[in-house]
């Protein structure tokens, strides 16, 4: 199969991996990638957000499966102009990735499909917004209702802060605070058969102890040892099984990735937020430790006929990942600095532990960083533990100026399961 993946994060480059493992897989080519992935699929330099080039891309290459991994192209309409070639295409329409690029729409069809999550009001206007804020009281949870890339949500304490964020936006989602700790829940859909993934654990504050500003994710593990094992059928019946039945209801089924952002509350489990792909850096974890070889899966989903895939296989081993940032990331992530070490990784930890990339770019014979998020040295181990240690020793041979990570991603899971066995 010769398969096209669109994007150029540690997402996409996580895809490429597995796919590049996959025997199916005679050809794999990503546009635009990035300088990991380069070393996995041969790159295109095509803007993944124009649907004309992108098909016509897929049709010159033969593709015969095209994995759309951001939310801009999926928003954007690019599955569809895929699909409009003929082409299968892993991602929802535009119009269903909606459930993704506005938050007032993924309420209105969580409401009519039952599915539970915080009660809300969206808001236009200033008044409007303050009265809002005052019926549910601190902590104030306000939502820019667009596409913000990890950073339209803001939840403070404080009333100013709350009634600034709003300003700043056309349209805001005010909700009811949810505590909990949160779970990712990845759903395989072909837009009536639904085949979820392992959960995994995001962290999504920049900084140690879950302080600091919010990020498009800063690490993330999988299996989850604390969470109850009937979890993940749960939130099938209650969440994903409805949202799908919903979508196809009106008239716009989604197929591809559906991603649950839950908290695990006092009243039971609350969706926080739906996106329409695979969750970055979710899914760096989840796919190291699926089994089952990815292509015939994704295309599964694509032409329709997951209800005939047999049931997942997964690995035992657990799965960390530690994403690497820019020195001032998320403010004003500084960039063009050379990072050095990823050989040595390569040399001494595969294939227990590897490196993703994100924004790296190539500079004559160096690569440098070109984001925010740089890259993310994902492992496995036998529990979160070993998991955690490799991930560590491979990241402390990665040298790159004023980067930033968090020390401390799985390690309550990990010391938590440490005990209890
Ligand atoms: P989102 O972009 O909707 O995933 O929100 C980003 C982060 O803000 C989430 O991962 C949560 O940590 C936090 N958050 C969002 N909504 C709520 C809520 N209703 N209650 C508590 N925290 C929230
Ligand atoms: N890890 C959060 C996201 O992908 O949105």
């Amino acid at each position: 199969m010769k398969v096209l993946v669109i994007g150029n994060g540690a997402r996409e480059h996580a895809l490429c991996r597995s796919l590049s493992l996959d025997p199916d897989v005679t050809a794999l080519h990503c546009a635009p990638g990035n300088a990991g992935i380069a070393e996995v699929a041969q790159l295109h330099p095509v803007d993944a957000l124009d649907g004309a080039a992108v098909s016509a891309l897929a049709t010159e290459l033969g593709a015969e499966l095209v994995v759309v991994g951001p939310e801009a192209p999926l928003v954007a309409g690019v599955a569809d102009a895929v699909r409009a070639v003929g082409i299968p295409v892993f991602g929802p329409s535009g119009e269903a990735a909606q459930l993704e690029g506005s938050k007032a729409f993924a309420k209105d069809v969580m409401a009519a499909a039952g599915v539970p999550t915080a009660r809300s009001y969206v808001c236009t206007e200033a008044a409007e917004t303050a009265t809002a804020l005052d019926a549910f009281g601190a902590p104030y949870v306000v939502k820019d209702d667009g596409l913000a890339a990890g950073k339209g949500v803001v939840v403070t304490d404080d009333v100013e802060e709350a009634k600034a964020h709003a300003a700043g936006c056309d349209r805001v989602v005010i909700e009811e605070f949810l505590d909990g700790p949160e779970v990712s829940l990845f759903a395989i859909t072909d837009g009536v058969t639904v085949v979820p993934l392992q959960p995994a654990q995001d962290f999504k504050r920049a900084l140690d102890g879950d302080e600091g500003p919010n990020t498009g994710g800063m690490g993330a593990y999988s299996p989850l040892p604390w969470a109850d094992p009937k979890l993940v059928e749960e939130v099938l019946q209650t969440v994903l099984q409805p949202t799908v039945d919903e979508m196809r209801r009106r008239g716009t089924p989604f197929s591809g990735l559906l991603y649950a952002g839950l908290a695990i509350t006092g009243r039971g489990v609350r969706v926080i937020e739906f996106n329409a792909r695979f969750g970055d850096p979710e899914t760096q974890v989840v796919l190291a430790r699926l089994r089952t070889p990815l292509a015939g899966v994704l295309l599964a989903a694509a032409n329709g006929t997951l209800a005939d895939l047999e049931p997942l296989r997964w690995h035992d081993d657990a799965a960390v990942t530690v994403v690497v940032a820019s020195h001032n990331y998320p403010a004003a992530p500084r960039t063009g600095d050379p990072i050095t070490g990823l050989d040595a990784v390569a040399e001494r930890d595969a294939p227990h532990a590897y490196v993703l990339h994100a924004g790296t770019a190539r500079k004559g014979d160096d690569v440098v960083s070109a984001g925010g998020r740089v890259l993310s040295v994902t492992a496995t181990g036998k529990d979160l533990t070993a998991a955690r240690e490799r991930a560590y020793a491979a990241l402390g041979r990665i040298d790159l100026d004023g980067s930033q990570h968090r020390t401390d991603i799985a390690a309550k899971a990990a010391a938590e399961s440490a005990t209890a066995h």
